[in-house]
């Protein structure tokens, strides 16, 4: 499969972001709906730590995600009406907006608490978004990390809910073109 977008598929590397950020969104949102459970223990700051690096990683796959999308080739509109290219475009803008929302609100949350440094994965310490502790704004962020997360899952579900009724009930490739196994032999129902 070539890396990049052909004209009527999604090239690998898109594919690959694609698919690792929603199994690493799924995995961080359990962990840290669990997390948040546990007896305030010293015990559970790893499970902590572990929460706030993965979700850093996220936030830097979709910096990579996005600046390789400013430079590849998007493949070509599937035909289907005009509403139905609108409604998905505006869906994966609010996703992209998510996307970096939703880590930055805990990152937001975590500098406010200004508890102790921020290491990602232990090694590279990162800066304090709100320039040291913030009590007054800790609640907010806190708030907003669980409110955009549920916003992030709520538009995930229609959008995929989209992407199945293209394939089973349209038939078209929208879904095909996104899977590395989709690919058809004969290209005569993909016009
Ligand atoms: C896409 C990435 C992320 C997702 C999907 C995610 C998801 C979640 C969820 C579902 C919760 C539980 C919310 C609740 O029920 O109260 C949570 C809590 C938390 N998250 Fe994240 N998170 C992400 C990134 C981050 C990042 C980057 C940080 C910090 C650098 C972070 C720090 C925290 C903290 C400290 C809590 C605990 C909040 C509390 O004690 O109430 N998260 N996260
Ligand atoms: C956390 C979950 C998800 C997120 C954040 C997400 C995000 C996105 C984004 C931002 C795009 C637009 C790509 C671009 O234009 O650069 C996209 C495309 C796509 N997604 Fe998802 N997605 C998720 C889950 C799913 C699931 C579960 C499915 C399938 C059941 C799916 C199927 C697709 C398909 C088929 C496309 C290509 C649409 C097209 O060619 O117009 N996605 N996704």
């Amino acid at each position: 499969m070539p890396i990049r977008n052909e004209s009527d598929r999604w090239g690998a590397v898109p594919q690959l972001f694609h698919w690792l950020i929603v199994l690493l969104i799924l995995g961080q949102g359990a962990l840290g709906l669990v997390m948040v459970e546990l007896p305030k223990r010293p015990s559970v700051f790893a499970i902590y730590n572990l929460h706030k690096s993965i979700g850093l990683t996220i936030l830097a796959l979709a910096v990579l995600r996005l600046l390789w999308r400013v430079f590849d080739r998007r493949p070509k509109p599937l035909p289907m009406p005009r509403w139905q290219h609108l409604g998905a475009e505006i869906m994966h803008w609010a996703l992209y907006v998510l996307l970096f929302a939703v880590p930055l609100s805990g990152w937001l949350f975590d500098s406010a608490t200004g508890l102790r440094p921020l290491f990602w994965w232990g090694v590279l310490r990162m800066p304090s978004l709100t320039g040291g502790a913030a009590p007054h704004l800790r609640d907010l962020f806190e708030e907003l990390h669980e409110m955009l997360f549920w916003a992030l899952i709520a538009l995930a579900v229609l959008h995929a809910a989209a992407a199945i009724k293209h394939h089973v009930i349209d038939r078209d490739d929208t879904l095909r073109r996104m899977l590395p196994w989709g690919r058809r032999a004969s290209r005569k129902s993909n016009p």
